[in-house]
């Protein structure tokens, strides 16, 4: 992921939680798979990725990668399992050692400094997770744009930089100005993947149910369905065949093209 912020190439990642759409999505070019708590909310139908369980995480994560060859697949540690950094080296080595995932991803920023460095040092290659913090909802009081005060862009700033010295390999940023963004992605040495991050990170994630149009009611302003895209474009006589997996090119296309997120799609 490193050569590929270095040669400018954005990296396109999407939720994944099955061994079907693991397959589907590697065969589109899909380079990272996050196996993303949000399972919970997409899968399981949890109003909060919070009841989201270890044993699950791992489970999801063994069927993305029994089937991923070639994508680095990212496994979430869900909420309170990385509490104390012992606690967050026994879930990583079941997240790693059953799940099979080759990085774990955490939510939250200085406090977990000492976590991140545990891990690194024991072979575990961590991805941050700055910004909107969904396991944090009931204290951010909802799914809010985060870093727009000065105050809260620094502290930002500083919990990345921080995370970056701590050995974290990558870094998910979610839901803050596009300006932020474009500033972290260029002062950070490891990857920024952003998700309601603007169009100048060195990466795009979006979760997989919201690109298929699967999520129940409105998805959120960020987002974009790609299968619609991909239908309007077939009846059209426009790109391939319709298929899932065209729908799955158009995001990988947009995204690397610097199409996707368009301006609709970013914050202020
Ligand atoms: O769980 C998840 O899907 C995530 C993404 C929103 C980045 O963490």
């Amino acid at each position: 992921m490193l050569a590929l912020k270095q040669r400018g190439e954005p990296i396109a990642c999407l939720t994944c939680y099955d061994a079907a759409f693991a397959r589907l999505l590697e065969s589109a070019g899909v380079e990272l798979l996050l196996v993303g708590d949000s399972l919970g909310m997409v899968v399981q139908g949890q109003p909060t990725t919070l009841p989201v369980t270890l044993d699950q995480m791992v489970y999801h994560s063994r069927c993305v990668t029994r089937a991923a060859k070639r994508s680095l697949v990212i496994a979430d540690m869900p909420f309170m399992s990385y509490a104390t950094p012992e606690r967050a080296v026994e879930a990583a080595a079941r997240l790693m050692g059953e799940g099979g995932a080759a990085m774990v991803k955490l939510e939250g920023g200085e406090p977990l400094v000492e976590t991140v460095a545990r891990l690194t040092a024991f072979g575990a290659p961590v991805c941050a997770h700055l910004g909107l913090l969904p396991q944090s909802v009931h204290q951010l009081g909802g799914y809010r744009v985060q870093g727009r005060e000065a105050a809260d862009a620094e502290r930002i700033e500083a919990d990345a930089l921080a995370l970056q010295d701590a050995g974290a390999s990558l870094l998910v940023l979610e839901c803050v100005p596009s300006a932020l963004a474009a500033a972290l992605s260029q002062r950070l040495r490891i990857p920024v993947i952003g998700i309601g991050a603007g169009n100048a990170c060195d990466g795009q994630v979006l979760v997989l149910h919201d690109v298929l149009g699967l999520t129940p009611g409105s998805a959120p302003r960020f987002s974009k369905n790609f299968l619609v895209e991909a239908a309007a474009a077939a009846s059209v006589g426009l790109g391939s065949e319709f298929s899932l997996e065209s729908a799955i090119r158009g995001y990988v296309d947009a995204v690397k093209s610097g199409a996707f997120p368009a301006p609709e799609h970013c914050l202020a």
